[in-house]
């Protein structure tokens, strides 16, 4: 199958990210199945134009992480979405047949344009954020997304995209398809939703302390309120951690003795350390490695820019056939 998938450049990569996005692209990788995966820096734009200064800094913090935790850039081709200028090319060119209201009634633009009351969001760029995304997955007749369940409502779109330019111009483009990540949903250390920008998140740059502290100070079951108040793994909120990293002998002993009251909230989050520390480890040592060779970096994404740049002109040339346009 061919997978693509891309990322904002938010700068550094933390669990949310590594176990909600990275890791499967790692397996869909893994299984041989032909991977772009891309930076979307235009993307980054669409909120953020006023103030653009650290894009190229996140874009490397983010290719790190990634290639650190595994994305491997000889088996996956690894991109700035902004290196490949016929993302905007198709994007202009779908925005021609995306009616408006579809855009409209978008429930992530509408939540957006809700929740996020500091920034200015009344530009086409926002408004056609789904077209730039459709236009990054169509350019090379991509069939799988791997997306968080927020990106369903855009993948929708793209489907309906897809059906109005085949119906018009001929069968072109297959119609892409979702595919969400079945981890279990890792909270930030407050219980919040995983986030840089509410200072909750655990970073593949931390060091081991920094990891430790971010651990103890976890929001547990709220209620065990005292240590001789039994507890509940479904509602607690280290409890997901142990279930992508524990052994299932472990997890056993975390129920039994979580609901009996039998263990304590420190012994449990002793019990999960030493393999989450492990695990961390050999990504921040290979990122350390990483972040010695900037030019490897520069070297990597230039490359993938080259042979995703082959693959999405091909399809262009038949677009532009199609449209009748040079
Ligand atoms: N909108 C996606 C997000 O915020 C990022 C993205 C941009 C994307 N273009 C894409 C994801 C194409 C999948 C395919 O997570
Ligand atoms: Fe959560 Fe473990 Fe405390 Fe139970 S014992 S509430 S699973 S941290």
């Amino acid at each position: 199958m061919r997978i693509v998938s891309g990322m904002r450049p938010t700068g550094k990569l933390h669990l949310g990210h590594l176990l909600g996005a990275t890791e499967q692209w790692i397996k869909l990788q893994n299984e041989g199945h032909e991977c772009y995966f891309f930076v979307a820096d235009w993307h980054a734009l669409t909120t953020d134009f006023q103030k653009t200064d650290a894009i190229p800094e996140n874009v490397r913090e983010m290719v790190i992480d990634w290639i650190a935790a595994g994305v491997d850039p000889n088996k996956s081709t690894l991109f700035v979405q902004s290196q490949v200028k016929e993302h905007a090319e198709l994007a202009l060119l779908l925005g021609m047949i995306t009616p408006l209201g579809w855009l409209e009634r978008n429930p992530t633009y509408k939540e957006l344009r809700q929740e996020i009351t500091d920034k200015d969001l009344s530009n086409l760029g926002f408004l056609g954020y789904p077209v730039l995304q459709t236009a990054d997955v169509l350019v090379y007749k991509g069939e799988a997304v791997p997306v968080g369940l927020d990106q369903v409502p855009h993948i929708e779109l793209s489907r309906e995209i897809v059906r109005r330019f085949n119906g018009l111009y001929g069968s072109i483009f297959p119609e892409p398809n979702a595919m969400i990540t079945e981890t279990p949903k890792i909270n930030g250390l407050d219980g919040r939703k995983m986030s840089k920008s509410y200072g909750n998140a655990i970073f593949l740059s931390d060091s081991e302390d920094e990891v430790r502290m971010k651990i103890k100070g976890m929001v547990t079951d709220p209620k065990r309120a005292r240590r001789q108040d039994p507890g509940d793994p479904d509602t607690c909120n280290l409890y997901p951690l142990h279930e992508i990293y524990s052994t299932d002998h472990t997890l056993s002993q975390v129920r039994q003795g979580c609901t009996s009251a039998g263990i304590g909230c420190v012994d449990c989050k002793g019990m999960l350390l030493p393999t989450l520390l492990t695990s961390l480890k050999t990504i921040r040592e290979k990122r350390e490695e990483l972040g010695k060779n900037p030019k490897q970096i520069d070297t990597i994404l230039a490359d993938g820019a080259k042979r995703a740049s082959a693959l999405a002109s091909e399809t262009m040339k038949e677009v532009r056939k199609a449209l009748h346009v040079f």
